[in-house]
C-alpha cells in the first residue's frame, strides 16, 4: 500500500491512505519564510573515513613514492584528482576499529625503521607503517581537508595520546623536535581529535560508566597549544543504544564537543549481509527504508543529548555510516571490500537528506569509508580506478557545503516497507535545498523503481528567466554498477526535464533518479 504524506523537517510522518498514483505527484515547497541565515549546511556533513583495513590506504590512497602508479609524493595521481573534485572537507583515520590497536610512534620516522604489525581486526594482514601520521597530514593539505584524528583508548595510554597531539600541533617542546627531525618544521593544525573508537565494542569493551571515566581521563591531557583548538569528540553509540547516549552527556558532556553515532545500512551482524550486486525489488525497497530508519534514530539521541543540553553546544557526529554488504566473491576476507551500485547510490542521497535537516544537532558524517572498503568513493586495482555511483551523489550534493539550509515541506506518496518490530515508511521523493552566492540549490530523489515523479516546486521568488541548470543520476537498473571493464556504466549527465510555469517549477524524476537543480535567479 502507499500512503500520501507531507513530510517537514524532523516531523513525524503522518499518513493518509491513498490509492497509488500511475506517476507519482509530489509536491516540494521552499519554507522561504523560515529560513535562518544562520542555519548553514556544515561542509563537514560530507566528510569522509579511511581506515588502515583492506586496500582503502594501502593501494586505495597510497601506493608510496616507488610505485610505477601514477602518484604525487606516494598518493595515487588519480584518487587525489577525485578526491579534489569531490571537495572532502574531513577525513577521519587511522580507524575505526583499527585506532584502537594502533600506536602512532610505529608510524613516524624512516619507513625501514618502522616495525610491522598484525592488523588483527581486518583479516589478520601485515600492517608496514609507512602510511603514517606524516602521509596522513600531508594528504589532507594536499587535497584541503580537515583531519580528524581517531585516537587509541583500547590499548593506548593517556600519555601517548596525549604526545601524538603534542608531536602535531606543538612548535616547540621534545615533540615538537622529534617532528622536526622526521622532516616537518611547522606544526599542523588539528581540529578533530575523537578519544577512542566504538569503546563499548572493538575499542575496549567498556561499559559507559567506565568509558565516560576514561574519556574525562584522557581528554584532559590533549592540550590547546600554539593556538591550535581541539574539538574534542567522545566515542558514542551504535544505532538503538540510547543508554550509552545518555550516560556519556549525564557524565562528560562538559568536556567534549562532540559525541559520535554509527549507523550502517545492514541487515544484520551475523550471517549473511546480502550481495552487494544481487538484490531483487523487495531488498532494494528494504534497503532504502532501513538506510532511513536514521532519522528516528538520531532524533532520539538528539532528544536524550537535549535533556542535558538543550542548547545543542555538543554536536550529534555520524561519523561511520553506509551499506555493510557480504565481501566480493574471491576478494579477501576480512578487507570489506564491496561493489557499488544505483542502490547505494539513493541509500547516499537519502542519508544526506536527512543529515542536512538535523544540523541543528548533526554537524558532521563521515561515510565508510573512502576507497575499496564498504561503500566507498572510488574502487581501484593495480593501476585503474573507477568512480561509484555513491561518488557520484557526493560531487551532486556537494553545493550544499557551508549553504544556506532551507527548510521544505514534501508531499509525497509513501510506501511502507518491512522493518525488524514495525514497517518502515519510505517517502517516494525526498529533497534538500541551500542557498549559497545568489545560487539556490535543489537535490530531488525519486526513489519509485518503476513510476516517474512529477514534482512542482511552488517558486514564490522564481524569476521566468532564471537560469536553470539540471543534472541526474539514473540507470537502466538498480543493479547497475561502475567496474573496471566498464567504468562509466553509472554516471551522470545533464538533465532539462523542468520547465518553468505560472504555478513554479515542475520537474519531472524518472525512475530512482537523483537529480540537482542550480537556479539562478
Ligand atoms: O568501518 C568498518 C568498521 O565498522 C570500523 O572499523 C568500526 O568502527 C565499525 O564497526
Amino acid at each position: 500500500m502507499k500512503l500520501i504524506a507531507s513530510l517537514a523537517a524532523g516531523a513525524a510522518l503522518m499518513a493518509v491512505a491513498s490509492p497509488a498514483l500511475a506517476v507519482e505527484n509530489a509536491t516540494v515547497r521552499l519554507d522561504l519564510n523560515n529560513v535562518n541565515p544562520e542555519r548553514t549546511i556544515p561542509a563537514e556533513i560530507y566528510g569522509q573515513f579511511a581506515e588502515h583495513l583492506g586496500t582503502c590506504i594501502y593501494g586505495g590512497l597510497w601506493v608510496g613514492e616507488d610505485s610505477p602508479i601514477p602518484n604525487t609524493n606516494g598518493y595515487r595521481n588519480d584518487v587525489l584528482q577525485a578526491l579534489k573534485d569531490l571537495k572532502v572537507p574531513v577525513m577521519r583515520w587511522p580507524g575505526g576499529c583499527f585506532a584502537d590497536e594502533y600506536h602512532w610512534v610505529d608510524g613516524i620516522g624512516p619507513k625501514e625503521n618502522r616495525p610491522v604489525m598484525i592488523n588483527n581486526n581486518w583479516g589478520g594482514t601485515v600492517e608496514d607503517n609507512s602510511f603514517g601520521t606524516h602521509e596522513f597530514f600531508n594528504l589532507c593539505e594536499l587535497i584541503g581537508c580537515e583531519p580528524y584524528l581517531s585516537g587509541n583508548v583500547g590499548s593506548g595510554t593517556v600519555e601517548e595520546l596525549s604526545k601524538w597531539v603534542e608531536y602535531i600541533t606543538a612548535e616547540n617542546g621534545p615533540q615538537a623536535e622529534l617532528r622536526k627531525k622526521n622532516g616537518r618544521e611547522k606544526p599542523w593544525k588539528l581540529k578533530y581529535l575523537g578519544v577512542g573508537n566504538e569503546s563499548w565494542g572493538c575499542g575496549g569493551n567498556f561499559t559507559p560508566e567506565d568509558y565516560a571515566s576514561e574519556y574525562r581521563r584522557y581528554q584532559t591531557y590533549c592540550r590547546d597549544v600554539n593556538g591550535n583548538k581541539l574539538y574534542k569528540i567522545a566515542s558514542g553509540a551504535s544505532d538503538y543504544d540510547y543508554n550509552w547516549t545518555d550516560v556519556l552527556m549525564k557524565k562528560a558532556k562538559n568536556h567534549m564537543k562532540g559525541l559520535s553515532l554509527h549507523y550502517y545500512t545492514v541487515t544484520g551482524w551475523t550471517g549473511s549481509k546480502g550481495s552487494a550486486t544481487k538484490f531483487n525489488d523487495d531488498d532494494y525497497y528494504w534497503t532504502l527504508g532501513k538506510c532511513l530508519e536514521i532519522e528516528p534514530v538520531i532524533m532520539k539521541h538528539d532528544s536524550i543529548m537535549s535533556k542535558y543540553d538543550p542548547n545543542k553546544k555538543v554536536a550529534l557526529l555520524v561519523d561511520e555510516w553506509g551499506t555493510w554488504w557480504d565481501e566480493e566473491p574471491g576478494t579477501v576476507p576480512g578487507h570489506l571490500y564491496q561493489q557499488n551500485t544505483m542502490r547505494d547510490a539513493m541509500v547516499a542521497a537519502l542519508s544526506l537528506n536527512v543529515f542536512n535537516r538535523h544540523t541543528d544537532r548533526v554537524k558532521m558524517a563521515n561515510i565508510a569509508q573512502i576507497a575499496n572498503v564498504l561503500q566507498s568513493m572510488v574502487l581501484t586495482s593495480g593501476d585503474k580506478m573507477v568512480l561509484t555511483p555513491t561518488y557520484h551523489v557526493f560531487k551532486m550534493y556537494a553545493p550544499h557545503q557551508n549553504a544556506t539550509f532551507i527548510p521544505l515541506d514534501v508531499e509525497t506518496t509513501v510506501r511502507e516497507v518491512p522493518g525488524k518490530k514495525a514497517p518502515r515508511p519510505l517517502p517516494t521523493v525526498s529533497a534538500t535545498a541551500s542557498e549559497k552566492d545568489g545560487v539556490l540549490n535543489v537535490t530531488l530523489t525519486n526513489v519509485d523503481l518503476k513510476e516517474k515523479a512529477e514534482v512542482l516546486i511552488p517558486f514564490e521568488k522564481l524569476n521566468k528567466k532564471a537560469a536553470i541548470a539540471g543534472e541526474i543520476l539514473t540507470s537502466s537498473a538498480a543493479d547497475d554498477y561502475n567496474d573496471f571493464d566498464n567504468p562509466d556504466k553509472v554516471k551522470t549527465a545533464a538533465f532539462k526535464d523542468f520547465k518553468v510555469t505560472k504555478e513554479g517549477l515542475k520537474v519531472t524524476l524518472p525512475p530512482m533518479s537523483i537529480v540537482a537543480l542550480a537556479v539562478k535567479n
